[in-house]
């Protein structure tokens, strides 16, 4: 059955695809058409600029340092949280803690709640759509302590059954971490439905925002929840750096399961004074070009602003979910008119690895497996999917030629 298109789109593509040097290249002698963007996405040239700005003009160790270099790498530094935390509306710049990404900013809280909050026996809900990131440090602790994960599950059309998560809870229930949207089916998740369960029942709300931030608006001080993740090398930035926002009184009340060098005051053999905000929770010396390159990323898509961009990848999404309704061989998950740049699809009777492999050799780029999402894999009783996913360059003209050649794949396997 084919699904209605939906049209929206004022961004000026074409002049966009110039500012990543990547786009240039070929690919098995095609055109590179990058759809992996879930994955990573690629760097425009004023975020590689910045990074190697830094590196020849500013490069030192920051936060101690009396020179002139030092000083002004934390400024740079320090300027990149104030630029971050202004576009995610944090209005104390404090509350936004540099990681290497989501998923170590996911072990920081689950390790901290684990030395305070959780207790031997408790219960932890997540959901069916969770990236392994978000189930793992919660088994770790479960496993050790006795304690419980709860999953939300899916109703028929793959979106959560906020019903079921209602009876899901009890008093041992301490922490929902749930992901904003689904890295596999690019659903969103309806957060306000979970905050009200969340505040009903006194749960401490763990939001991984890694597929939502690159996508949408985040606004954080709207949002209002414990804790929010994501990386920057997803939103157009650099690998190796991501943030962990948290609520004001998670500053204090978080204990500390990664100490070093600048999260402390005073240290004595005897004793230790820790750092007050942010610092308290960045041990050792970070990846100060990363961040650096996370600010010039974040000042990039400012340009065009995150409603522009979220408007044009659900205009991508909408038609390559059009046009993939048209081959009758292919299955799509999750079929939404409202989702992020997300599309997960297989063809029927082919292997994922092959369609991917054979749409590398037309420089297609995909993604083919189970997308760290095995428990989902399960539910939806199958090995894996093909997940095409887009970014702000991306555009009809690539998902035609897609389409063109997905069809030729489809005869080959047949
Ligand atoms: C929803 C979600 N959570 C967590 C992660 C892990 O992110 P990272 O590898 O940057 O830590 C990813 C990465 O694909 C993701 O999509």
């Amino acid at each position: 059955m084919l699904v209605k298109e939906v049209k929206y789109s004022p961004l000026n593509v074409e002049l966009i695809r110039k500012d990543f040097p990547i786009l240039q290249r070929l690919v098995n002698n095609y055109p590179l058409i990058y759809f992996d963007n879930g994955a990573t996405t690629q760097k425009p040239l004023q975020v590689i600029e910045a990074i190697t700005h830094y590196y020849t003009h500013t490069n030192s160790n920051i936060h101690r340092g009396v020179h002139t270099l030092s000083r002004e790498s934390t400024e740079a530094f320090e300027l990149a949280r104030k630029t971050i935390a202004a576009h995610f509306n944090i209005k104390n710049d404090q509350q936004l803690i540099f990681t290497s990404g989501t998923t170590d900013s996911i072990n920081i809280i689950a390790n901290g709640l684990s030395r305070s909050i959780l207790k031997d026996g408790d219960e932890i809900i997540l959901s069916a759509y969770e990236h392994h990131s978000n189930i793992l440090a919660w088994q770790l602790w479960a496993e050790q302590h006795n304690g419980k994960l709860k999953v939300i599950p899916l109703k028929e059309d793959h979106s959560l059954d906020y019903d079921a998560l209602k009876n899901l809870v009890t008093a041992k229930t301490k922490v929902i971490a749930i992901t904003h949207v689904s890295n596999t089916l690019g659903l969103v998740t309806d957060l306000e439905k979970v905050k009200k369960v969340a505040e009903k029942h006194n749960c401490i709300l763990v939001v991984d925002g890694a597929q939502s931030a690159p996508h949408m608006k985040v606004d954080l001080e709207k949002l209002n929840v414990d804790f929010f993740v994501c990386s920057a090398h997803k939103i157009y930035g650099p690998t190796g750096t991501g943030i962990l926002y948290m609520n004001k009184k998670w500053l204090n009340d978080l204990p500390i399961t990664k100490p070093g060098g600048g999260t402390i005051k005073t240290v004595s053999f005897e004793k230790t004074e820790y750092a007050e905000g942010a610092l308290r929770f960045e041990a050792g010396t970070p990846n100060i070009e990363a961040v650096i390159g996370f600010a010039a990323a974040i000042n990039y898509i400012n340009r065009f602003g995150m409603e522009a961009i979220h408007k044009h990848e659900l205009d991508l999404v909408n038609y390559a979910q059009y046009k993939l309704s048209g081959i009758p061989e292919v299955i799509v998950y999750g079929q939404n008119p409202d989702k992020a740049a997300v599309i997960s699809f297989n063809v029927k009777n082919a292997h994922p690895f092959d369609v991917g492999t054979l749409l590398d050799k037309y420089g297609i780029a995909v993604r083919t497996g189970h997308h760290c999402t095995q428990p989902l894999m399960s539910i939806l009783c199958v090995p894996g999917t093909v997940r095409i996913s887009f970014a702000l360059y991306n555009t009809k003209q690539e998902i035609d030629f897609f389409i063109e050649k997905l069809k030729k794949v489809i005869t080959m396997l047949m």
